[in-house]
């Protein structure tokens, strides 16, 4: 039985949860598809850093050509951030026929329509379900699971650093810059956190949400996005006492041709259910004409809920090599080729 060669790019946070995963469910991985995975090289930027799993030292490279040119590398993952570099590492890896699975909703946002392209005419895959909401599998049961409904509002709580400040701020009265300082520590943080708690991150996650819920290209540009960076513990206090709890929401609403999505802090009456969802914790409520009210919840942050979407996405890949659909799986997370009103 042939094994399948991963090359993995970044071994921080997510890196070593996809690493895990990998030799710890071997036997639940060789059950599904049928034969063994094997992490073959690693990109890192510090060779001498020391690890928070365990790793064969010989396998870590800074020379990233190591893996997109091995021919015997079948699949990317690329969890190490960054855009502009990352983009030309992850079109290289496509054109040299690797199927990559990638965490990166800044990549993502940006490029999805030309990485997707890109894999497509190469018959590879690309799949991205860990880039929103972590551990919840939520992309794929916005094109898989609702397929055939029309969704018309989505809203949510998706980024799990700004949420474990709120919740720590206003249940445990910390201040800001301490949680902040223990969400980077827990690895829910971004590398820069300006993103987080600016609610940009939350913004590039509502826009792939909203493309492919809408099944409509949706810009970043379009996007209104507040964070919490001014949210003060007073404000919180005086919301508590009045029967609100503050979150940052995700907000996407569809009317016919006319979409309109945001970001922002927002009160929720402490009866509503996104109310409820605390620390690292996300939840995407999703309105579909027909099927009516669902909600998604799960951890939106951290090593292993992390990876376990990033190697569920893994087995997606091998099932299709196993099939000899790659690139072409119906049930792909694909951009609309349709773009907005004004580009038809
Ligand atoms: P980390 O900062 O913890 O890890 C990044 C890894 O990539 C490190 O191992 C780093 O090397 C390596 N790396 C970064 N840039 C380069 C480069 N230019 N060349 C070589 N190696 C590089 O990030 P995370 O694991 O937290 O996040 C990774 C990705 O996953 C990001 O896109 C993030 O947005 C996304 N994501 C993160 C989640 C989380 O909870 N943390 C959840 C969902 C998505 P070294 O270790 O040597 O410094
Ligand atoms: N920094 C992100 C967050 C990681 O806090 O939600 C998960 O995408």
């Amino acid at each position: 039985v042939k094994k399948i060669s991963i090359g993995l790019l970044g071994l921080g946070t997510v890196g070593s949860g996809v690493v895990k995963i990998i030799e710890n469910h071997q036997d639940k991985l060789m059950h599904q598809v049928g034969c063994p995975v094997e992490v073959k090289r690693i990109l890192v930027n510090d060779l001498e850093k020391e690890r928070n799993v365990e790793v064969d030292a010989t396998k870590l490279t800074k020379n990233v050509e190591e893996i997109l040119h091995d021919p015997e590398i079948d699949v990317v993952i690329e969890v190490m951030g960054g855009i502009e570099e990352t983009r030309d590492y992850v079109l290289t890896a496509l054109r040299n026929n690797k199927h990559v699975v990638t965490a990166n909703k800044d990549l993502m946002a940006l490029y999805g329509s030309e990485l997707l392209t890109v894999a497509s005419e190469s018959n590879c895959d690309l799949f991205y379900e860990a880039s929103v909401a972590g551990g919840i599998p939520i992309l794929r049961g916005l094109v898989e699971g609702l397929s055939s409904d029309r969704i018309t509002k989505m809203m949510g709580i998706v980024n799990g650093t700004t949420n474990f400040i709120l919740t720590k701020m206003s249940k445990e009265g910390r201040a800001y810059d301490n949680v902040l300082a223990e969400a980077q520590e827990l690895g829910y943080a971004e590398s820069d956190p300006t993103a987080d708690v600016e609610g940009l991150d939350a913004a590039r996650k509502m826009t792939i949400l909203s493309t492919l819920g809408f099944s409509m290209k949706i810009d970043l540009d379009d996007v209104r996005v507040k964070g919490i960076s001014s949210v003060t513990e007073e404000d919180l206090r005086y919301s508590k006492q009045l029967g609100y709890t503050m979150k940052l929401i995700g907000y996407a609403h569809r009317d016919g041709e006319e979409v309109e999505v945001s970001v922002q802090p927002t009160l929720l009456a402490d009866t509503h259910p996104l109310a409820a969802v605390n620390d690292e914790y996300n939840a995407v409520y999703v309105y579909g004409e027909a099927v009516g009210e669902t909600m998604f919840y799960g951890p939106g942050a951290g090593s292993l809920p992390t990876a376990t979407a990033v190697v569920s996405d893994l087995v997606g890949v091998m099932k299709n090599m196993r099939l000899g659909v790659n690139g072409k799986s119906a049930v792909a997370p694909q951009f609309p080729k349709q773009l907005k009103n004004e580009d038809k």
